[in-house]
């Protein structure tokens, strides 16, 4: 019996070692993995980012990353990442920006300067505007992922039904969403829908119109609101008179790109307004009932005035806060990267911010269109680069909300204050040097 002792306590421990080896994760024998947290921002083709993460982890096997999905809406997204930013938490790595934070983000020390990964040579190959978008003092803060512009989608069939070519002035959209409406007779059909929600999209949408008028969102050498100036006015006034009370469902106020863009796909508006992605949506059978009947162009501009198409675009930024930087690179240049850019305009409908890619065969198979559109994606109108964009936003998105809202709304007045509150705020760059 003593003879089998040892034996006996040697297969023990055996046993107790190999249940203890079964706890552990393999992926800790195999090497730690290290987790990047990604906050993205909403997209209306989440399989592609799905995939494009994947395919990231597969190609770096000792990295994973956790993805956060923020708002779609540009102004509640911006709220969750600085939220973090100002708590400077390390759980977020890597996050989305829209065209108009990175001087913001410079400037409150919450952006990574990315000028040791992302050189000239790299920045280069991408469109001069977004870059130009995340340069702030000389530094770079984040890459571009694809490149927005306005432009205008208009139902094919109905224009040709009624001999129209698509309009180049605002007063003759509206003349011509009426005439077909008015034939067509269907009760839910309307002239146009848009963004005029009380967010970031209000003021792309509000740009387009004011600056093609020959106005602008305000003074930025003299550093003065320019809201209440005669030129803006006129162009609130005729989206409040004409687009919204004459050819619009009023739903629109309350609509953001994905509302405004279902009421197209529905076949519920001639003209609709929204950014280069719609066209994937619009002409997909199994999302739209006018796939196939759509066409797109560069918006209207008021008479005598030039078409005016805001700059949009994403792009992908580190955190200061963050412990994993080098990681944190590997995924923004993998996201950021040709094959990735390619991807997401294939899949995603997105305007690719890498330039060789608008001579690219399978690109330009998808969407042949892109290649005249570049054109407009190059001269698209930046919303003005300043750290307090967002605070002379919020006073225009009021602005802009309560003046086309109410019916018989003072514009004017309603002007005078609004230029009167950019102006504290513009006040506050007067002791800063210019970025
Ligand atoms: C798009 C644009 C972005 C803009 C936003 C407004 O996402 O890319 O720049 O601020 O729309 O809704």
């Amino acid at each position: 019996m003593s003879y089998h002792k040892p034996k006996l306590i040697a297969g023990f421990i055996i046993s107790l070692w190999s249940f203890f080896l079964c706890l552990v994760p393999v992926r800790a024998l195999a090497g730690a993995q290290t987790e990047i947290r990604f906050v993205n921002w909403k997209s209306q083709f989440p399989k592609v980012w799905v995939e494009a993460l994947a395919a990231f982890e597969t190609q770096n096997p000792g990295l994973k990353i956790v993805q956060e999905i923020g708002p779609h809406s540009s102004t509640e997204f911006h709220d969750l990442v600085t939220q973090k930013l100002k708590n400077r938490d390390p759980a977020m790595d890597v996050f989305f920006m829209d065209v108009i934070w990175p001087a913001e983000f410079a400037a409150a020390g919450w952006a990574l300067p990315l000028d040791r990964f992302f050189a000239a040579t790299e920045r280069e190959k991408f469109l001069a505007a977004p870059v130009l978008a995340n340069t702030y003092r000389g530094q770079i803060y984040g890459v571009p992922v694809f490149t927005d512009a306005g432009m205008l989608y208009y139902r094919k069939d109905l224009l040709a039904r009624y001999g129209f070519s698509p309009p180049r002035t605002w007063p003759e959209l509206v003349a011509q969403a009426k005439t077909i409406v008015a034939q067509e007779q269907d009760p839910h059909l309307t002239g146009f829908s848009g963004q005029f929600k009380q967010y970031e999209g209000l003021i792309c949408n509000m740009m387009e119109y004011i600056l093609s008028n020959g106005g602008s969102l305000w003074d930025e050498d003299a550093l003065q609101g320019t809201l209440h100036h005669p030129k803006v006015i006129e162009a609130v006034r005729f989206v409040r008179d004409r687009v919204i009370g004459e050819i619009s469902h009023r739903g629109v106020l309350a609509y953001q790109e994905p509302e405004s863009l279902a009421s197209f796909s529905q076949g519920r508006a001639v003209f609709h307004r929204n950014w280069p992605y719609a066209w994937e949506i619009a002409n997909d059978p199994k999302r739209s009932r006018v796939a196939g009947k759509v066409g797109i162009t560069v918006l209207p501009a008021f008479p005598g005035g030039k078409s005016v198409s805001t700059l949009g675009g994403w792009q992908l930024g580190i955190s200061r806060f963050s412990r994993k930087p080098d990681p944190a690179w590997k995924f923004v240049s993998f996201m950021s990267s040709l094959q990735m850019q390619k991807r997401i305009a294939l899949f995603a409908g997105r305007a690719p911010a890498r330039r060789a890619l608008y001579r690219d065969p399978d690109v330009l198979k998808k969407r042949p269109e892109f290649e005249s559109e570049l054109d407009v994606f190059v001269n698209a109108v930046p919303r003005p680069r300043t750290p307090v964009y967002i605070p002379l936003s919020n006073i225009m998105q009021r602005f802009f909300s309560s003046a086309i809202a109410v019916r018989d709304s003072n514009i004017e007045s309603l002007a005078r204050l609004a230029s009167r509150d950019m102006n504290r705020v513009l006040d506050l760059l007067r002791e800063r040097t210019r970025p």
